[in-house]
C-alpha cells in the first residue's frame, strides 16, 4: 500500500519549471528518499506535496485521499508532517514551548492559537507538556527543554524541528536535509531516529545530501534533475545508474 501517490506533478515560477511532469510513489512505512543536485526541484516538491504551492498541473493523493490545492493547515490535520530546509522554530519560545505550540497545532489553528496555550485548562496543559517533554527525550533533547532555540547548536535545532513535526503525530513525515550542517556522529544519530519512527509505524521521505545517510536509512530512492525525475529505485540501483551518475559528476567528455 502507498502512503503517499504523486502523479505528473507540476510547477512553474514564471518561465522555471521547477518541477516537471513528475509521478513516484511512497510506500507505507518505508524510508523513501528524495536526491539530485542543487536546485533540482526537490524543495519545491516537498512544498507542492504539503500544500505551499499549489500545482500547476498534476495531482498528490496522501493516503488515499486527493489533497491537491488543500491547504498547509488540512494537509497537517489529515496526517502529513514535515520539517523545513531553513529551520522555523519560535525564536521566542523555549524548546519545550515549541514543540508543545506544534502539538496545539493538532487541534487549533496557526500562529495565534498556537500562542494561547496559557489559556487552557490544567489537566490540558499537563496533556500538552507532558507528550511535549517525551518528544524532545526521543530526539534527544530531553535535558535541553527550557533553552531556547538561538541557544542550541545547529544539529539540535534540526531536531527540535523533527520533535515539532512529530508533535502534530503524522502518519507520513517528510524531511527537507534532516542531516544539514551535522557532524558524522549527529547524522548517524538521525538515522537511527528515523529508523525507530519507522519501526513505530511512521512513513518517512527525506531530501538528502549525505549519500551514506541515503545508502544506510531507505527503502527506495527517486531522483530529480532539472525539475525531472531521473531516475527511482533501491539504493544499489540508484548507486549504478548511469543517469543519476552523470547527473551529479556531469558528462565525461
Ligand atoms: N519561491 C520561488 N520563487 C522562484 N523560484 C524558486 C522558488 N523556489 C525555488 N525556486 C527555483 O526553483 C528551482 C528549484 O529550487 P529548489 O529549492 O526546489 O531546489 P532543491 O532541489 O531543493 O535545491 P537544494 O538542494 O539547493 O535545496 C531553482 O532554480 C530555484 O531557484
Ligand atoms: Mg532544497
Amino acid at each position: 500500500m502507498d502512503m503517499l501517490a504523486v502523479e505528473r506533478l507540476t510547477k512553474s515560477f514564471g518561465g522555471l519549471i521547477a518541477v516537471s511532469d513528475v509521478s513516484f510513489e511512497v510506500p507505507e512505512r518505508r524510508v523513501t528518499a528524495l536526491i539530485g543536485p542543487n536546485g533540482a526541484g526537490k524543495t519545491t516538491l516537498f512544498n507542492t506535496i504539503s500544500g505551499i504551492f499549489a500545482p500547476d498541473r498534476g495531482r498528490v493523493r496522501f493516503d488515499g485521499v486527493d489533497i491537491t490545492g488543500w491547504s498547509p493547515h488540512r494537509i497537517t490535520a489529515l496526517g502529513l508532517g514535515r520539517t523545513f530546509q531553513n529551520v522555523q522554530l519560535f525564536q521566542n519560545l523555549n524548546t519545550l514551548e515549541n514543540v508543545a505550540a506544534a502539538r496545539y497545532c493538532r487541534t487549533g489553528s496557526g500562529l495565534v492559537d498556537a500562542l494561547l496555550w496559557r489559556k487552557r485548562d490544567r489537566a490540558d496543559r499537563r496533556e500538552m507538556f507532558g507528550r511535549a517533554a517525551e518528544l524532545l527525550d526521543s530526539v534527544g533533547l530531553g535535558d535541553k527543554r527550557l533553552l531556547m532555540p538561538g541557544e542550541l547548536p545547529y544539529g539540535d535545532q534540526r531536531r527540535l524541528e523533527i520533535a515539532r513535526a512529530l508533535a502534530t503525530e503524522p502518519t507520513l513525515l517528510i524531511l527537507d536535509e534532516p542531516t544539514a550542517g551535522m557532524v558524522a556522529r549527529e547524522a548517524e544519530e538521525v538515522v537511527g531516529l528515523m529508523r525507530r519512527l519507522c519501526a513505530s509505524g511512521v512513513t518517512l521521505m527525506l531530501i538528502e545530501h549525505n549519500m551514506n545517510v541515503v545508502m544506510s536509512v531507505s527503502d527506495k530512492v527517486v531522483v530529480l534533475n532539472f525539475g525531472r525525475k531521473i531516475a527511482e529505485g533501491t539504493p544499489a540501483e540508484i548507486e549504478r545508474n548511469p543517469d543519476v551518475i552523470e547527473a551529479y559528476l556531469g558528462r565525461d567528455e
